[in-house]
């Protein structure tokens, strides 16, 4: 779909898909709500809710196991989803698509079953220091089974990744590279190409971290060439509690699934069990079924706007937001401030106004922004804050969103210079 550009009457920007705001429904019960959290979850249109009613009000059965054809129909709804993300992600083959709960039980997944099978004590695994929790915590717990090591690779001030620290750490030690696509923090799109190709060229597996990616950008898996990808569904206007993990086919033959019950056996004796086939040994138990068939028709939606319009759309808005906020005195931004190098994320202080209180004042402006350290405190501590207000974009926001916003901030410095 091709973006048509028309202006208000105010002469803000308004692009066909920021127009259809009417596909999410939240926004007939809210109609003046800003909604700038997207990097948290993001809305749901009524395509994605009537997937998963017409599922649970239609067809509700178990996938896989039925000979009746409610469950026929589910498990083919389940499958088709999977095709779906292979489709988007271009993957080689749906058993290299494996569901999961999200971004987090994916790294997770990653982490202990290929971490604790490969690394041993003095392997190294690197990581960037803006990883969000969701990409360390799981390598700090295989470090303790496993007494590996984790380094950081740092970045500038602009929250830029030194790529050349990232060469001298690469060592026979390191068996894995795990970083993310785009900063949740800083909205930082890192240079994954290169680094896997850095990483690929000494033998090193890498692991990316799409969730602030997937929902904004083209993503390839044959041109990229990772070993694993891990996104969530819910911040890609999907449901929540459904997830993505994406690793190359040999790899996965060669792991050992972490969770065992239903669905990822082939046999069971009172002594030992064998896996079922991809994807399915690593999917234990009931599936999260409704949740995957509405990523399904969540993917189906952005494709038919077009990622690249999407990503299109997120670097303009972007740019008019880096434009509109730095106009304002006392707003301190961070990141690169570059919609090349930086995805629809875009994070800022006011002197001495806590970000707490500007996202209440905010909240009573009807505006929703994140404030706090976003599950990143080690890269708080490298930029020396203890937190701040992040406005994340999405394909329904526009240019009268972030005026709404900057008008916000203004109302936030009168009050506490009032107050003060
Ligand atoms: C970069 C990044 N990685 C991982 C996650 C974890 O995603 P989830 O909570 O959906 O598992 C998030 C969520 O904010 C994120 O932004």
């Amino acid at each position: 779909m091709k973006i048509r550009i028309q202006h208000d009457k105010h002469g803000f920007r308004m692009t066909n898909h920021t127009m259809n705001k009417k596909d999410f429904p939240i926004f007939k019960k809210n109609p003046g709500l800003v909604y700038l959290d997207n990097a948290a979850t993001s809305l749901k249109p009524k395509c994605v809710i009537d997937a998963v009613n017409d599922y649970f009000s239609n067809y509700s059965a178990n996938v896989h196991r039925g000979i009746y054809d409610l469950s026929a129909k589910a498990t083919s709804s389940y499958e088709g989803s999977r095709e779906t993300v292979r489709e988007f992600i271009n993957a080689a083959s749906t058993k290299e698509v494996i569901f999961t709960h999200g971004a987090t039980e994916a790294i997770n997944m990653v982490a202990l079953s290929w971490g604790v099978q490969n690394l041993k004590s003095g392997d190294e695994v690197i990581l960037t220091i803006s990883e969000h929790h969701s990409n360390l915590v799981p390598w700090q717990l295989v470090a303790k089974k496993t007494n590996c090591a984790i380094r950081f690779v740092d970045i500038d001030d602009n929250g830029v990744l030194n790529l050349a620290q990232l060469s001298k750490l690469l060592s026979r030690r390191t068996k894995i590279v795990a970083l993310p696509h785009v900063s949740n923090a800083l909205g930082t799109i890192n240079p994954i190409k290169t680094m896997i190709q850095k990483a690929h060229a000494v033998g090193i597996k890498v692991l990316v971290d799409a969730a602030q990616s997937a929902p904004h950008l083209p993503i390839d898996m044959q041109q990229l060439d990772c070993d694993f990808l891990a996104f969530s569904g819910h911040k890609m206007c999907g449901p929540t509690g459904i997830g993505v993990l994406y690793a190359k086919e040999r790899i996965l033959e060669n792991m050992q699934p972490i969770f065992g019950g239903g669905d990822m056996i082939s046999e069971v004796y009172t002594t030992h069990s064998k896996w079922n086939s991809l994807p399915w040994k690593f999917e234990a138990g009931t599936p999260a079924i409704a949740e995957a068939i509405g990523l399904g028709e969540a993917i189906k939606y952005l494709k038919k706007i077009g990622m690249d319009e999407i990503k299109k759309h997120d670097a303009e808005l972007l740019e008019f937001a880096i434009k509109r906020l730095q106009k304002i005195p006392g707003v301190k931004l961070f990141g690169p401030l570059d919609p090349k190098i930086q995805s629809g994320i875009l994070s800022f202080n006011i002197d001495g106004i806590h970000p707490h209180d500007v996202a209440e004042i905010l909240n009573g402006e009807n505006i929703a922004v994140r404030a706090g350290h976003h599950c990143c405190m080690p890269l708080m501590q490298r930029l020396e804050i203890s937190a701040t207000v992040r406005a994340s974009f999405y394909l329904y926001n526009d240019e009268r969103d972030v005026e709404k916003l900057a008008h916000g901030i203004k109302k936030a410095i009168e009050i506490f210079n009032f107050s003060h």
